[in-house]
């Protein structure tokens, strides 16, 4: 095991903005400090409440939601923002008549924890007064639902439905400094609703010192061109109310060489504090589950080499596809005498919180999405942190008592060459599903949209292309009718949603949407970690020579068979979990299919037709393998980068020359998974323009 060499450094405080920059500070005296749980009727958990940082300013911050149109509130996680806020408000009657709180996260599995977790503190039913719905999962009762938790991205969806989100009295959009595409989208939107609907209050809460900007956003009105929109309206100044954290302090600790492998330095970090340090809960914060599972792997090997030093660990992987029971032992306390090792991504960074963690291991490094508009690639790369991440790491060990963040990267590299905050994801994702939204929504100057961050117009430019081709959109930019206006109310990629409206013609709507479910889960089958031959024999049972669609196929037709069975999955090194998932999802699909009128009928074996549906929607992932390749190389038909076949695929090594495929991974290169042979001629037929000479919609037009 090589050992790490450490120093300890420091990492100036966070400043507060002065009252110049607008930040509104609150004397705790102003406060409820002093009244009773009681009061809320909970008693048990009530103390509990109270001793939270932000139930010092319960008064304050009702008077400034009552007061102003939006509030800003930023404190640090585990302050109490997302459980205790939505609470506050419903006990002063922000509710009443029908009325519903919405808090809006930015991730699925924060969203379900939270709304647990406050149905559990007002001692009610989940999904009766508290409720939740992400994506293709409602847990809510529109009778009784009072707070109503749900990702940003749902409540987007929700727009289409009721423009001006009337049952809501109050939206707090939570984890604002993440900025996700979908919470961009949502303010843009919610800065336009609230003027037409006064009595509507925003809450606007985030963990990090952004609040100059969001404030700014908030009382400057761009000028649009749209019709709508011809005045300048001054705007409400936004409150801001900085939660005093009462976070420990924390000592940090830099290596004092640059680490050439992380999760070697990290299980080798965790063993020696493990070894050193006094008790209280590890959080090592790596980039994803390939990661994470190498470092378990890691420990566990390292573990049985020295059983002395590892006795007492129990280490656990957080990442947000985890299924939930793997989910509730990260959250379940540590047993006396044993150090609990949480190995997570970024997800615990600011969205969920953790007791009892004491020692920070921060490897520097986080998943990110990266797109390039010349390449038209997308690409989920590991790149390093902003320092405000890094701050956020540091601060998760400060929670319970001082604590120790050890960062695997030195003093040097943060001070001068970690960027300051991260990019908004909507300066560096494919624009496809936003676009739709967007136009969907109404708004037709996509370019002139009060962006918090504008996106970059080579991708913009890049989306509507697509759009054009799938015949989303028309030659003014428009949505078409009823293709573009269907496919905006699917749920899904674009290219999916194009894929189910094109099955109707061809006649395997039940098929497509079964692809289009499992398409949905990021895999079916179990991880290959040290049963990588067993798996392979298993995908071989179902695997049809037409590529990955053709084989999921065969795989849900089995689960179907086998009554649904466990034991089936369990043999077939098949996830059971997610078996159980695309079943449901496949259910919502269907729903979703009736209501456009799409006739739901089964081709019943006519694959031609599925590999023809499936060409019509992802035509522009399609690629060619080169002529005198000898290691499987591909090139995209589009861009001509160069391309292979993921090892997961049942069409790796078998290299047939023209195929599809639904994404790219990058590792040491650029990946397609779930590939599918096609005939190249039906990439003309699906899209003749695209191949041909492309026409490109304005999308400055109107
Ligand atoms: O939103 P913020 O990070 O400010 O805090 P929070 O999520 O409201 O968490 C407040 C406290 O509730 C945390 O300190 C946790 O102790 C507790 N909590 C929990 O036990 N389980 C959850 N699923 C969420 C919060
Ligand atoms: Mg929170």
């Amino acid at each position: 095991m090589p050992q790490q060499f450490w120093k300890p450094g420091t990492d100036k405080p966070r400043i507060l903005e002065d009252e110049e920059g607008g930040v509104v500070f609150f004397a705790p005296s102003l406060s409820s400090a002093s009244s009773s749980s009681s009061r809320f009727g909970y008693a048990s958990i009530g103390s509990q409440r109270q001793r939270l940082p932000v139930y010092k300013y319960r008064t304050a911050i009702l008077y400034l939601v009552e007061t102003h149109a939006t509030t800003i509130i930023v404190g640090e996680t585990g302050s109490g923002k997302t459980t205790q806020i939505p609470q506050y408000l419903k006990e002063a009657g922000w509710a009443d008549g029908g009325r519903v709180i919405a808090c809006t996260q930015p991730r699925r599995l924060a969203v379900q924890s939270v709304a647990s977790r406050v149905a559990e503190e007002m001692d009610v039913k989940l999904g009766e007064e508290v409720g939740y719905t992400i994506r293709f999962e409602d847990v809510t009762n529109p009778a009784a639902t009072m707070i109503k938790f749900l990702t940003d991205g749902v409540l987007l969806r929700e727009i289409m439905d009721d423009p001006l989100l009337t049952k809501y009295s109050v939206i707090m959009v939570d984890e604002a400094h993440e900025r996700s595409i979908s919470t961009d989208i949502l303010l843009g939107l919610l800065k336009k609703i609230q003027r037409r609907r006064p009595e509507l209050r925003l809450i606007i809460s985030s963990a990090t010192i952004e609040a100059k900007s969001m404030s700014d956003f908030f009382q400057t009105s761009k000028k649009h061109r749209g019709p709508e929109d011809h005045e300048f309206v001054p705007r409400k100044v936004p409150a801001v109310l900085s939660v005093e954290g009462r976070g420990f302090n924390v000592q940090i600790h830099y290596v004092v060489e640059p680490v050439s492998d992380y999760v070697q330095a990290t299980v080798s970090t965790v063993l020696s504090i493990h070894d050193q340090e006094p008790a209280g809960d590890i959080l090592v914060f790596l980039t994803g589950q390939d990661d994470i599972d190498a470092a378990i792997q890691l420990l566990a090997e390292e573990a049985h080499a020295s059983r002395k030093i590892s006795s007492g660990l129990i280490v656990l992987p957080l990442y947000s596809s985890l299924p939930r029971a793997e989910q509730d032992l990260v959250f379940s306390p540590t047993p006396r005498g044993k150090r609990k090792v949480v190995i997570s991504t970024n997800i615990a960074e600011t969205s969920l919180t953790l007791e009892g963690v004491v020692y920070v291991v921060d490897s520097g490094f986080s998943k990110q999405q990266f797109y390039n508009p010349i390449s038209d690639i997308e690409n989920l790369v590991v790149a390093p942190i902003s320092k405000a991440s890094a701050r956020q790491r540091a601060g998760r060990a400060g929670r319970v008592r001082p604590g120790k963040c050890y960062r695997l990267y030195t003093e040097e590299y943060f001070v001068n060459e970690m960027s300051s905050v991260g990019i908004p994801e909507m300066q560096r994702s494919k624009l496809v599903s936003c676009v739709i939204q967007l136009k969907a929504l109404g708004i037709d100057n996509i370019l002139g949209f009060d962006w918090p961050a504008s996106p970059p117009p080579e991708a913009m430019i890049r989306a509507l292309e697509v759009l054009y081709s799938l015949g989303v959109l028309d030659d003014d930019a428009k949505l078409t009718s009823p293709v573009g206006f269907q496919a905006a109310e699917i749920p899904l990629d674009p290219m999916i949603s194009k894929m189910i409206l094109s099955s109707n013609q061809l006649g395997c709507s039940e098929e497509i949407i079964t692809i289009a479910a499992i398409l949905s889960i990021q895999s079916i089958w179990v991880s290959g970690k040290g049963v990588q031959k067993e798996l392979d024999e298993a995908k071989l049972r179902f695997a049809a020579a037409e590529g990955d669609h053709v084989t999921f196929l065969n795989v849900y037709k089995g689960f179907l068979q086998s009554g649904k069975s466990s034991q089936w999955c369990h043999k077939n090194y098949m996830n059971y979990q997610a078996m159980k998932k695309v079943i449901e999802i496949r259910e919502q699909l269907r729903r979703t299919a009736l209501r456009l009128g799409i006739v739901l009928r089964s081709c019943e074996g006519d694959i031609l037709a599925v590999r023809k549906a499936v060409t019509a929607g992802f035509f522009a992932n399609a690629s060619r393998l080169e002529a005198f390749s000898h290691n499987g190389m591909y090139k995209t038909v589009r861009g001509s980068q160069e391309v292979y076949i993921h090892p997961s695929s049942v069409l790796f090594r078998v290299n047939p020359k023209w195929v599809i495929y639904h994404s790219l991974v990058s590792t040491d290169r650029q990946y397609m998974r779930n590939a599918m042979t096609i005939d190249p001629s039906w990439l003309t037929e699906a899209a003749p323009h695209f191949f041909q000479n492309l026409r490109r919609p304005d999308p400055i037009a109107h």
